[in-house]
């Protein structure tokens, strides 16, 4: 293709070497065929792409807003004017999202796993940070909660989480709460408390002390932390966990460590941990 062209035929060599495979879409990274030279293709290199993977669309990943809501802005390449709605099922749970509207994370899956294996039988959970049910559906679907308060902000999260409850046919075991968890979620029920966000979940630690039952429960709190400082974080997190139950009335909490789970690589030396606390 290159050579028919009148390209270099080193241009091959800045082809994308992954990308992600959602039902018959394939989602390329944000680098992904940016060298101006690839334009002399038009959309004939994105019907290559997709012949080539087996897929019939193809879109391109940017790099997840900064921004509070996470909005994702993968563009769609392939076919002209293809939708970004796609479906996947894993361990049984189905989730849908439009890789245009929300962010599409492949990188926690073994947290997704985690969660779904996290014994919550008969508990009601509390999902601050819910975004398309990631964790919410396998905590609903595989370790048998009774409840969860799912908790989101970005309106197109939401209607891809209400769409997967539905499909997944866990809607009636699921309170959806849009708005700032700060504001949205529910105080003194819950037995499990998911801090889903990163770089850090800090300004709804308070709100995660207060969803607690008065008997207490487990925090899963999400963050980002330099490679070798998990001690000193988790000793400042315990720390401000226990300040904030002492100003709530909550003094009798015991806040200990029960584990430290290391998601993923998110950065040079930066590691997306999870720490459970009880
Ligand atoms: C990183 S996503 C996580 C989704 C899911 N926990 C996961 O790991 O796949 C974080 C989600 O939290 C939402 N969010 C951020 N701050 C929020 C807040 N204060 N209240 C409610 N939702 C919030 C964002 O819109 C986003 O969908």
């Amino acid at each position: 293709m290159l050579e028919a062209k009148g390209l270099n035929v080193n241009l091959a060599q800045e082809a994308p070497t992954r990308w992600e495979k959602l039902g018959d879409l394939v989602l390329l990274p944000a680098n992904a065929f940016t060298a101006s030279d690839f334009s002399a293709f038009g959309a004939e290199l994105y019907a290559c792409v997709a012949r080539v993977l087996g897929a019939s669309r193809v879109a391109r990943q940017a790099p997840v807003s900064q921004g509070p809501k996470r909005e994702s802005r993968a563009v769609m390449l392939y076919p002209e004017g293809a939708d970004g709605w796609v479906e996947t099922k894993e361990l049984g749970v189905t989730y849908g999202l439009d890789v245009t509207k929300v962010m599409f994370s492949s990188g926690n899956g073994t947290e997704k796993n985690r969660m779904g294996a996290v014994g919550a039988n008969g508990e009601t959970v509390v999902d601050l940070f819910a975004g398309i049910g990631y964790y919410t559906l396998q905590l609903l679907k595989n370790a048998g909660a009774a409840k969860v308060y799912a908790c989101e902000w970005n309106p197109n999260s939401c209607e891809a989480l209400r769409h997967n409850l539905r499909v997944n046919g866990v809607e009636s075991r699921c309170e959806v709460l849009e708005g700032d968890n700060r504001r949205t979620a529910p105080t003194g029920v819950a037995d499990r408390v998911l801090l889903g966000l990163l770089p850090h979940a800090e300004m709804s630690w308070e709100t995660a002390i207060k969803a607690l039952k008065p008997k207490g429960g487990v925090l899963h709190v999400h963050s980002n932390v330099n490679s070798g400082d998990e001690d000193e974080w988790m000793v400042r997190l315990v720390s401000e966990l226990k300040s904030l139950a002492e100003t709530n009335g909550r003094g009798d909490l015991d806040i200990v460590v029960e584990h430290l789970e290391r998601v993923k690589w998110y950065g040079p030396r930066i590691r997306h941990v999870v720490c459970d606390v009880r």
